[in-house]
């Protein structure tokens, strides 16, 4: 294991002792949340009663060879918890999430959730957001117009962004889950980030995207000097 996966475990660990009997819970995607899945597998066979909604088809499969009991939002449309990932972090925990293109799913189940803890490597946390592409889901039909209107809605917000469609390792294009395409949009720096999510969000052909404004209820970030939690 790396320092930096070490840094991932002890964080998703430390996020799992809030995890108790009883507890519906949405499970996130990512190298880090493999290190929650896998500990949250061993509480299962412990005896921990809980019951998961699997933010990704590729946790929803990790999960089962856990043994953990799994549900969905048409079963159980309400969560007590989500822990999950993210690509970066800022100190009022503001999010960019989708690097590993979950963000679809991510977002519906956090929204789904009385709460929702982040959990990180040190490297994720940001004084800005915006270093890190922000992954915007996109749907095929007008994918051309859809990029023109995420460059104006850029303009209109004085920031310039280029815009690179996701390709999979096999060099193909990118699908999500939900079957649509990703394009990753480089800011440098995302000046007001609830105004971005907003002027995104209001593109008719844009599915979701990673910017994750007031989702977050707390994050666990571990670093080598220890763990530190923020908004708990
Ligand atoms: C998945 O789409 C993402 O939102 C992940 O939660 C995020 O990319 C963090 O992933 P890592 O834990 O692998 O850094």
């Amino acid at each position: 294991m790396t320092d930096t996966d070490d840094l991932k475990r002890q964080a998703a660990l430390a996020a799992l002792e809030h995890v108790t009997n009883g507890m519906k819970l949405g499970i996130g995607t990512g190298s880090t949340a493999v290190h929650l899945v896998r500990g949250l597998g061993e509480r299962v066979r412990g005896g921990l009663h809980i019951v998961g909604v699997p933010t990704s088809e590729r946790t929803a499969k990790l999960a089962r060879e856990e043994g953990i009991p799994l549900t969905t939002l048409d079963e159980t449309p309400h969560l007590d918890l989500t822990i999950d990932g993210a690509d970066e972090l800022d100190r009022s925990l503001q999010l960019i999430k989708g690097g590993g293109g979950a963000l679809l799913r991510e977002k519906i189940v956090a929204a789904a959730s009385d709460r929702m803890i982040v959990i990180a490597d040190g490297s994720k946390l940001v004084d800005r957001l915006g270093a890190f592409p922000l992954p915007i889901e996109v749907n095929h039909f007008g994918f051309g117009a859809t990029l023109h209107a995420i460059e104006a809605a850029a303009h209109r917000l004085g920031q310039q962004v280029t815009l690179k469609r996701r390709l999979a390792a096999d060099g193909a294009p990118f699908v999500t889950d939900g079957g649509h395409a990703i394009v990753d949009a480089s800011f440098g720096l995302i000046r007001e980030p609830e105004a971005m999510s907003l002027a995104l969000a209001a593109i008719p052909g844009v599915v979701e995207h990673g910017l994750f404004i007031g989702l977050a209820t707390a994050a666990v970030i571990a670093r080598p000097d220890g763990v530190v939690w923020l908004g708990a």
